[in-house]
Protein backbone atom coordinates (compact mmCIF):
# COMPACT_ATOMS: atom_id res chain seq x y z
CA UNK A 1 0.00 0.00 0.00
CA UNK A 2 1.86 3.17 -1.74
CA UNK A 3 0.88 6.70 0.68
CA UNK A 4 0.81 9.85 -0.09
CA UNK A 5 0.75 10.86 3.48
CA UNK A 6 4.13 12.67 4.95
CA UNK A 7 6.26 9.99 4.22
CA UNK A 8 8.94 9.42 7.24
CA UNK A 9 12.57 8.10 6.04
CA UNK A 10 12.70 4.50 6.31
CA UNK A 11 16.60 3.76 5.80
CA UNK A 12 19.06 5.49 8.23
CA UNK A 13 22.79 4.93 7.94
CA UNK A 14 22.11 1.56 6.20
CA UNK A 15 19.67 -0.38 8.23
CA UNK A 16 15.97 -0.31 8.22
CA UNK A 17 14.03 1.10 10.90
CA UNK A 18 13.73 -1.91 12.50
CA UNK A 19 17.61 -2.38 12.47
CA UNK A 20 17.26 -4.91 10.10
CA UNK A 21 19.63 -5.01 6.89
CA UNK A 22 17.82 -4.58 3.40
CA UNK A 23 17.51 -8.23 2.56
CA UNK A 24 16.75 -9.71 6.06
CA UNK A 25 13.76 -11.88 7.04
CA UNK A 26 11.62 -10.72 10.48
CA UNK A 27 11.70 -13.47 12.76
CA UNK A 28 9.61 -16.54 11.48
CA UNK A 29 8.09 -19.44 12.93
CA UNK A 30 5.65 -22.02 11.91
CA UNK A 31 3.72 -24.78 14.57
CA UNK A 32 1.43 -27.27 12.41
CA UNK A 33 -1.54 -29.49 13.85
CA UNK A 34 -2.64 -26.53 16.04
CA UNK A 35 -6.43 -26.60 15.04
CA UNK A 36 -7.37 -30.73 15.82
CA UNK A 37 -10.51 -30.11 14.10
CA UNK A 38 -9.05 -28.99 11.25
CA UNK A 39 -7.55 -31.56 8.15
CA UNK A 40 -4.41 -29.83 8.52
CA UNK A 41 -3.34 -26.79 10.05
CA UNK A 42 -0.80 -24.29 10.38
CA UNK A 43 0.27 -21.05 13.05
CA UNK A 44 2.78 -18.47 11.85
CA UNK A 45 4.39 -15.90 13.48
CA UNK A 46 6.22 -13.85 11.08
CA UNK A 47 7.44 -10.03 12.35
CA UNK A 48 4.23 -9.04 14.48
CA UNK A 49 2.28 -11.25 12.53
CA UNK A 50 -0.11 -13.97 14.18
CA UNK A 51 -1.46 -16.28 11.20
CA UNK A 52 -3.71 -19.22 11.53
CA UNK A 53 -4.42 -21.43 8.61
CA UNK A 54 -6.98 -24.06 8.55
CA UNK A 55 -7.65 -26.71 5.79
CA UNK A 56 -10.74 -29.20 5.34
CA UNK A 57 -11.05 -31.74 2.76
CA UNK A 58 -11.01 -33.02 0.35
CA UNK A 59 -15.08 -33.34 0.86
CA UNK A 60 -18.33 -33.57 -1.72
CA UNK A 61 -18.27 -30.24 -2.57
CA UNK A 62 -22.09 -28.97 -1.63
CA UNK A 63 -24.25 -27.28 -2.49
CA UNK A 64 -23.75 -29.86 -5.64
CA UNK A 65 -23.78 -27.19 -8.42
CA UNK A 66 -20.43 -26.16 -7.17
CA UNK A 67 -18.91 -29.49 -8.28
CA UNK A 68 -15.97 -29.78 -10.72
CA UNK A 69 -16.68 -33.25 -12.56
CA UNK A 70 -13.01 -33.01 -13.47
CA UNK A 71 -10.94 -31.78 -10.46
CA UNK A 72 -11.33 -30.53 -6.51
CA UNK A 73 -12.67 -27.16 -6.59
CA UNK A 74 -10.89 -23.98 -3.62
CA UNK A 75 -12.33 -22.11 -1.76
CA UNK A 76 -10.28 -19.80 0.18
CA UNK A 77 -11.62 -17.25 3.28
CA UNK A 78 -8.96 -15.03 4.34
CA UNK A 79 -10.04 -13.00 6.48
CA UNK A 80 -8.34 -10.20 9.39
CA UNK A 81 -10.06 -10.50 13.03
CA UNK A 82 -11.67 -7.29 13.99
CA UNK A 83 -8.67 -7.11 16.52
CA UNK A 84 -5.87 -8.16 14.22
CA UNK A 85 -4.92 -3.97 12.94
CA UNK A 86 -2.94 -1.42 14.40
CA UNK A 87 -4.78 1.31 13.62
CA UNK A 88 -8.73 0.27 12.38
CA UNK A 89 -10.85 -1.88 14.53
CA UNK A 90 -13.95 -3.08 14.12
CA UNK A 91 -15.53 -4.72 11.21
CA UNK A 92 -14.75 -8.01 10.08
CA UNK A 93 -16.36 -8.03 7.55
CA UNK A 94 -15.00 -9.25 4.16
CA UNK A 95 -14.25 -6.25 1.90
CA UNK A 96 -12.67 -5.81 -1.40
CA UNK A 97 -9.54 -6.52 -0.13
CA UNK A 98 -10.56 -9.58 1.77
CA UNK A 99 -11.89 -11.04 -1.73
CA UNK A 100 -8.78 -10.12 -3.37
CA UNK A 101 -6.52 -12.17 -0.55
CA UNK A 102 -8.86 -14.99 -0.97
CA UNK A 103 -8.89 -15.26 -4.36
CA UNK A 104 -4.95 -14.81 -5.12
CA UNK A 105 -4.51 -17.66 -2.10
CA UNK A 106 -7.01 -20.04 -4.36
CA UNK A 107 -5.31 -19.44 -7.14
CA UNK A 108 -2.12 -20.11 -6.06
CA UNK A 109 -3.19 -23.60 -4.11
CA UNK A 110 -5.48 -24.37 -7.78
CA UNK A 111 -1.71 -24.19 -9.05
CA UNK A 112 -0.12 -26.27 -6.74
CA UNK A 113 -2.84 -29.09 -4.95
CA UNK A 114 -3.10 -32.17 -7.49
CA UNK A 115 -7.17 -31.48 -7.79
CA UNK A 116 -7.40 -33.63 -11.29
CA UNK A 117 -7.05 -36.27 -8.14
CA UNK A 118 -10.24 -35.57 -6.35
CA UNK A 119 -13.18 -34.66 -9.43
CA UNK A 120 -15.89 -33.22 -7.62
CA UNK A 121 -14.70 -32.63 -4.63
CA UNK A 122 -13.87 -29.66 -2.61
CA UNK A 123 -11.03 -28.34 -0.47
CA UNK A 124 -11.34 -25.33 1.71
CA UNK A 125 -8.36 -23.37 3.05
CA UNK A 126 -8.90 -20.30 6.21
CA UNK A 127 -6.31 -17.59 6.37
CA UNK A 128 -7.33 -15.62 10.05
CA UNK A 129 -5.17 -12.97 10.88
CA UNK A 130 -5.20 -12.17 14.55
CA UNK A 131 -2.12 -9.76 14.32
CA UNK A 132 -1.10 -7.91 11.23
CA UNK A 133 1.82 -6.34 10.57
CA UNK A 134 2.38 -5.75 6.87
CA UNK A 135 2.82 -8.87 4.64
CA UNK A 136 -0.11 -10.68 5.47
CA UNK A 137 -1.03 -12.00 2.22
CA UNK A 138 2.64 -13.90 1.90
CA UNK A 139 2.78 -14.85 5.48
CA UNK A 140 -1.18 -16.11 4.98
CA UNK A 141 0.06 -18.08 1.98
CA UNK A 142 3.28 -19.27 3.69
CA UNK A 143 1.00 -20.71 6.34
CA UNK A 144 -1.76 -22.19 4.15
CA UNK A 145 0.98 -23.95 2.21
CA UNK A 146 2.50 -25.87 5.78
CA UNK A 147 -1.82 -26.43 6.24
CA UNK A 148 -1.97 -27.90 2.99
CA UNK A 149 1.10 -30.15 3.02
CA UNK A 150 0.03 -31.29 6.91
CA UNK A 151 -3.43 -31.73 5.81
CA UNK A 152 -1.61 -34.63 3.54
CA UNK A 153 -2.79 -33.43 0.54
CA UNK A 154 -1.12 -34.07 -2.84
CA UNK A 155 0.97 -31.17 -4.08
CA UNK A 156 3.59 -30.40 -6.83
CA UNK A 157 5.85 -28.23 -4.60
CA UNK A 158 5.30 -26.42 -1.32
CA UNK A 159 4.78 -22.91 -1.76
CA UNK A 160 6.00 -20.10 0.41
CA UNK A 161 5.49 -15.84 -0.43
CA UNK A 162 7.64 -13.02 0.81
CA UNK A 163 7.39 -9.60 -0.31
CA UNK A 164 9.94 -7.02 -1.91
CA UNK A 165 10.06 -3.38 -1.82
CA UNK A 166 11.42 -0.20 -2.17
CA UNK A 167 12.19 2.59 -0.06
CA UNK A 168 14.83 5.84 -0.21
CA UNK A 169 16.40 3.67 -3.45
CA UNK A 170 16.98 0.32 -2.08
CA UNK A 171 15.33 -2.69 -2.78
CA UNK A 172 14.09 -4.24 1.02
CA UNK A 173 12.89 -7.63 1.68
CA UNK A 174 9.92 -8.76 3.77
CA UNK A 175 8.27 -5.25 4.50
CA UNK A 176 6.52 -4.66 8.48
CA UNK A 177 3.27 -2.67 8.02
CA UNK A 178 5.59 0.90 8.33
CA UNK A 179 7.62 0.45 5.45
CA UNK A 180 4.76 -1.20 3.07
CA UNK A 181 2.33 1.92 4.08
CA UNK A 182 5.15 4.59 2.56
CA UNK A 183 7.22 2.14 0.45
CA UNK A 184 7.99 3.11 -3.29
CA UNK A 185 6.62 -0.29 -4.52
CA UNK A 186 5.51 -3.79 -2.92
CA UNK A 187 5.96 -6.63 -4.98
CA UNK A 188 5.04 -9.57 -2.94
CA UNK A 189 5.74 -12.98 -5.13
CA UNK A 190 4.65 -16.53 -4.35
CA UNK A 191 7.83 -19.25 -5.57
CA UNK A 192 7.70 -23.19 -6.32
CA UNK A 193 10.75 -23.52 -4.62
CA UNK A 194 11.31 -26.68 -6.53
CA UNK A 195 11.26 -25.07 -10.05
CA UNK A 196 12.08 -21.70 -8.56
CA UNK A 197 8.89 -20.82 -10.67
CA UNK A 198 7.05 -17.15 -9.97
CA UNK A 199 3.20 -18.59 -9.28
CA UNK A 200 1.89 -15.26 -8.12
CA UNK A 201 3.06 -11.79 -8.76
CA UNK A 202 1.71 -8.62 -7.49
CA UNK A 203 2.78 -4.87 -7.92
CA UNK A 204 1.85 -2.01 -6.72
CA UNK A 205 4.11 0.49 -7.37
CA UNK A 206 7.08 -0.67 -9.56
CA UNK A 207 10.94 -1.35 -10.13
CA UNK A 208 12.91 0.11 -12.29
CA UNK A 209 13.40 -2.03 -15.00
CA UNK A 210 14.07 -5.77 -15.43
CA UNK A 211 17.63 -5.67 -13.76
CA UNK A 212 16.07 -4.10 -10.59
CA UNK A 213 13.38 -7.16 -11.28
CA UNK A 214 16.23 -9.48 -10.95
CA UNK A 215 17.77 -8.60 -8.32
CA UNK A 216 14.54 -8.04 -6.11
CA UNK A 217 13.74 -11.97 -7.41
CA UNK A 218 17.38 -13.38 -6.44
CA UNK A 219 16.68 -11.75 -2.86
CA UNK A 220 13.21 -13.64 -2.53
CA UNK A 221 15.14 -17.03 -3.71
CA UNK A 222 17.80 -16.46 -1.33
CA UNK A 223 15.48 -15.82 1.46
CA UNK A 224 13.02 -18.57 0.37
CA UNK A 225 15.34 -20.94 1.22
CA UNK A 226 14.73 -20.14 4.91
CA UNK A 227 11.36 -19.64 4.41
CA UNK A 228 11.23 -23.32 3.04
CA UNK A 229 13.67 -24.56 5.74
CA UNK A 230 10.93 -23.51 8.30
CA UNK A 231 7.57 -24.68 6.72
CA UNK A 232 9.71 -28.49 6.45
CA UNK A 233 10.93 -27.82 10.41
CA UNK A 234 7.29 -27.82 11.15
CA UNK A 235 5.87 -30.22 9.43
CA UNK A 236 8.10 -32.50 10.43
CA UNK A 237 8.01 -31.49 14.47
CA UNK A 238 4.72 -33.69 15.16
CA UNK A 239 6.69 -36.61 13.84
CA UNK A 240 10.09 -36.37 15.80
CA UNK A 241 8.07 -35.65 18.56
CA UNK A 242 6.28 -39.36 18.17
CA UNK A 243 9.95 -40.93 17.47
CA UNK A 244 11.54 -39.06 20.09
CA UNK A 245 8.93 -40.42 22.36
CA UNK A 246 9.23 -44.21 21.97
CA UNK A 247 13.41 -43.69 21.62
O1 LIG B 1 -0.86 -7.50 4.63
P1 LIG B 1 -0.43 -7.22 3.22
O2 LIG B 1 0.87 -6.43 3.18
O3 LIG B 1 -0.40 -8.43 2.38
O4 LIG B 1 -1.57 -6.32 2.58
P2 LIG B 1 -1.69 -4.73 2.44
O5 LIG B 1 -3.05 -4.48 1.89
O6 LIG B 1 -0.51 -4.21 1.70
O7 LIG B 1 -1.68 -4.21 3.93
C1 LIG B 1 -0.49 -3.86 4.60
C2 LIG B 1 -0.74 -3.86 6.08
O8 LIG B 1 -1.62 -2.79 6.41
C3 LIG B 1 -1.40 -5.10 6.64
O9 LIG B 1 -0.52 -6.17 6.84
C4 LIG B 1 -1.92 -4.56 7.95
O10 LIG B 1 -0.88 -4.49 8.91
C5 LIG B 1 -2.35 -3.16 7.57
N1 LIG B 1 -3.80 -3.13 7.30
C6 LIG B 1 -4.64 -2.90 8.39
O11 LIG B 1 -4.15 -2.75 9.50
N2 LIG B 1 -6.00 -2.85 8.21
C7 LIG B 1 -6.53 -3.05 6.98
N3 LIG B 1 -7.85 -3.01 6.82
C8 LIG B 1 -5.70 -3.29 5.89
C9 LIG B 1 -4.32 -3.33 6.07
Amino acid sequence: MSSSREKPILIIDGKRLDGRSFDQLRPLSITTNVVPNADGSAFIEWGNNKIIAAVYGPKEALPKHTQDPERAVIKCRYAMSPFSSAEEHGSSKPNRRAIEISKITKEVFENVILIDEFPGGEINIYVDVLQSDGGTRAAGITAAAAAVASAGLPMRDIPYAVSVGKADGHLILDMNKIEDNYSDADVPMTICPRTKEIILLQMDGSFDGSKEFREAYSMVLKAGEEISRIQKEALKEPYTKIIDKYR
